[in-house]
């Protein structure tokens, strides 16, 4: 029971990662406030929850939301951990046809959601003495070809805010770390598109299948497996960890798919074919 007594704020807990982490810090003893637009998600997860997970309507690209998600914790007997995770897709352009209105609302979605929650959460936790904040990034932080270009930059921003908040909060006993996803099986790829209901399982067995052999550990990435790392990052397991980043891609990031994946070979294996 590493979050005995401990009081958390999940942003997108209604769905996927999030869910999977309230889910993990409440059965760890947390009392979770979840913070969503998707009112019934949230209401299915705080009934499966025994009373510990309790939601709050709140768009995290609204400064005024964030703010009163974070005095409703705090009011509610305080503010320890914060998991800034909500996101969706954004603006899925490049950067030669992207319009400055959809590139904006992505910034707003998934990068200035996370240092306005965190610009909230932080007066709370220095009163109880400090506290612990994860920030969702993405392997797309890292490198082109996992995400469109506008979400893949606002992922870059949140590792460098990351740090710089680590810096700035520390002298209040808080630690600031990012998790860095792979392919993880969730609503986000199918949420916006509109699928018929009669395709969708066949769109969903597809992300499966592909999410299995996206990487060197040949399962799919599940939010379970975020979960496990965010809550490792959120408890005193983690005291000297601040600033910092885990990767969580099955290995997704280790180098070329021709190094791992023996069905695709590498140019030296292909050129033995006209020995
Ligand atoms: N699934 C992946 O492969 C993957 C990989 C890397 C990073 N991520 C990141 O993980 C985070 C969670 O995504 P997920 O895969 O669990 O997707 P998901 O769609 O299952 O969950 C996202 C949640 O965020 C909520 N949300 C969306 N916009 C919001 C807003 N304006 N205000 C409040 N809540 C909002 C949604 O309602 C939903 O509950 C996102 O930041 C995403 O970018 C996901």
């Amino acid at each position: 029971m590493r979050f005995d007594g401990k009081r958390a704020v999940v942003t997108g807990g209604a769905s996927g990662i999030g869910r999977a982490t309230a889910l993990r810090l409440a059965e760890e003893g947390a009392q979770v406030l979840v913070g969503d637009i998707d009112a019934a998600g949230a209401a299915e997860l705080a009934d499966a929850s025994d009373g510990r997970i309790a939601f709050k309507r709140c768009d995290v690209t609204r400064a005024d939301d964030l703010e009163a998600l974070m005095n409703q914790a705090d009011v509610d007997g305080g503010l320890d951990l914060l998991f800034n995770n909500a996101g969706a897709g954004g603006a899925r352009e490049g950067i030669d046809a992207v319009e400055p209105g959809e590139w904006d609302r992505t910034m707003a979605l998934l990068l200035t959601s996370v240092a306005l929650g965190t610009r909230y959460a932080a007066p709370p936790m220095a009163r109880r003495g400090g506290g612990a904040i994860v920030n969702t990034a993405s392997v797309a932080a890292l490198a082109s070809g996992f995400a469109p270009t506008a979400y893949s930059v606002a992922k870059a921003g949140v590792l460098h805010l990351t740090k710089l908040s680590a810096a700035d909060l520390a002298r209040h006993g808080i630690r600031v770390n990012a998790v860095l996803p792979g392919f993880i099986t969730t609503n986000i790829f199918t949420r916006h598109l509109e699928i018929a209901e009669e395709a969708r399982a066949q769109a969903d067995g597809m992300i499966a299948a592909v999410a299995a052999k996206a990487q060197p550990i040949a399962r799919a990435g599940s939010p379970e497996d975020i979960a496990a790392a965010v809550c490792f990052l959120l408890s005193d397991d983690s005291s000297f960890i601040t600033g910092t980043s885990l990767l969580v891609d099955g290995g997704m990031t280790v180098g070329s798919r021709a190094s791992w994946d023996p069905t695709s070979p590498t140019l030296f294996e292909a050129l033995d074919a006209f020995k």
